[in-house]
């Protein structure tokens, strides 16, 4: 089909949520290279949203998922899975947890979350219920979900509302000591706030939550769902803090695009969950799981994490000379490993220059209200990096 035909069906039987869409259509891709249905080649510096970190066409995950799918791809939780076990222990290994449930999205991973953080409370007989989460956060599209998500926008259109949500703003201790009360079980957290801008968390910050919810009997959730798979130089960012949470989440690049998501958490807190308490019919299949252990053996195993920590240093070097020769529109490059935002001035449109970068065959995406964001490929090379510096310099110039 045509890009025409496509878009005119798009339009006619899709719902609206997406708007116009860039109009392109990716036919197939190759380590970090998309190629529309025109042949044109684009550089991708989105990776699917911080999803497609061994980038396209990978020999052994393509080869493992092959292999998967020809021999099984589901049959439901009611029976024991090698690959999930086999995922299960790797990620509980790596991740300096001990128990794992796999969900199908990020969001549902924090729904999880959540509902585990109140049972917890509630089979201790204790009336703790209320999560505090931070302004300008994310965390996923479901309703529950939506009302963790510290951004008004997104609760208005659906009350009434999910209760026991409590928002304070990101970086600000005094705000979160005082919201605290008898009824806090968790406090739930981005360590950089993707969506709203690639904002980072301070060191001083989260050691201070973390005295805070040992302090109170509070647990700590780290939503790594974006930060998390090695995208921050480490395979969660909470190791770059130095942090050992109580529950984290993570989805994105777990699957490199098969969709999978995961809670994890200590065996003591797991333990609220008894048979039947939660569960999923996808969540954990045969194949997606194969998709996680074919992520973890490229990045632990092969040292992709340290490979895209590396690019993640030379991204953000050659973004702040950019910004410097720029600085009357960049105001600042921020982020860790390969997730970076840069600020630009409120008189540029950041989805300006997306649209002009895919002209020139580079897919970046936004953040936040004016920030570019770059999530590409753990695979990402020197030479991409320099090509988009290139174009970015020759938009920017333009301007
Ligand atoms: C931090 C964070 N949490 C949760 C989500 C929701 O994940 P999903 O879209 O897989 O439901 C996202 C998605 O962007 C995210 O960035």
């Amino acid at each position: 089909m045509e890009l025409q035909e496509v878009m005119a069906l798009d339009k006619e039987y899709f719902m609206g949520v997406f708007g116009d869409r860039l109009p392109v259509m990716f036919s197939h891709g190759e380590g970090c290279t998309l190629y529309d249905s025109t042949g044109k080649a684009y550089t991708d510096f989105l990776a699917g949203i911080a999803v497609n970190s061994l980038g396209y066409n990978h020999k052994a995950f393509c080869d493992a998922m092959c292999e998967q799918v020809r021999n099984v791809m589901h049959y439901s939780n009611y029976f024991y899975n090698e690959p999930q076990a086999q995922l299960a222990k790797k990620l509980c290994e790596n991740a300096n947890m001990e128990k794992v449930f796999f969900s199908n999205s990020g969001a549902e991973a924090n729904e999880g979350a959540i509902k585990l953080a109140r049972m917890y409370y509630y089979k201790k007989g204790q009336q703790k219920y209320t999560i505090i989460t931070a302004t300008n956060s994310f965390h996923g599209r479901t309703l529950a979900a939506a009302f963790a998500t510290g951004q008004p926008k997104y609760h208005e259109p659906y009350q009434p509302v999910v209760p026991s949500f409590e928002y304070v703003p990101f970086n600000d201790l005094d705000a979160l000591k005082a919201t605290i009360t008898d009824t806090t079980c968790a406090v739930m957290l981005e360590l950089i706030q993707g969506e709203g801008g690639v904002i980072v968390a301070d060191q001083s910050y989260i050691d201070g939550v973390v005295k805070l919810c040992k302090e109170n009997d509070i647990l700590l959730i780290l939503d790594e769902v974006q930060t998390g798979m090695g995208r921050t130089g480490k395979l969660f960012c909470y190791m770059n803090y130095g942090v050992d949470p109580d529950i984290a989440t993570t989805a994105k690049a777990l699957g490199n695009g098969m969709p999978i998501g995961a809670i994890m958490t200590k065996t003591h807190i797991s333990e609220a969950f008894s048979p039947g308490d939660h569960g999923s019919t996808f969540g954990g299949n045969s194949l997606a799981c194969c998709a996680g252990n074919a992520v973890l053996k490229e990045m632990i195993d092969n040292g992709l994490i340290e490979k895209g920590a590396k690019m993640g240093e030379y991204l953000k070097e050659q973004l702040e000379v950019l910004a410097k020769k720029h600085s009357d529109i960049c105001l600042e490059v921020r982020g860790k490993g390969l997730l970076l935002g840069m600020e630009m001035n409120s008189s540029i449109m950041p989805a300006d220059i997306k649209k002009a970068a895919l002209k020139k065959g580079y897919i970046i995406t936004t953040a936040g209200t004016n920030a570019l964001r770059f999530v590409p490929p753990l695979i990402i090379e020197k030479k991409h990096i320099d090509g988009l510096m290139v174009c970015l310099d020759e938009i920017f110039s333009a301007l």
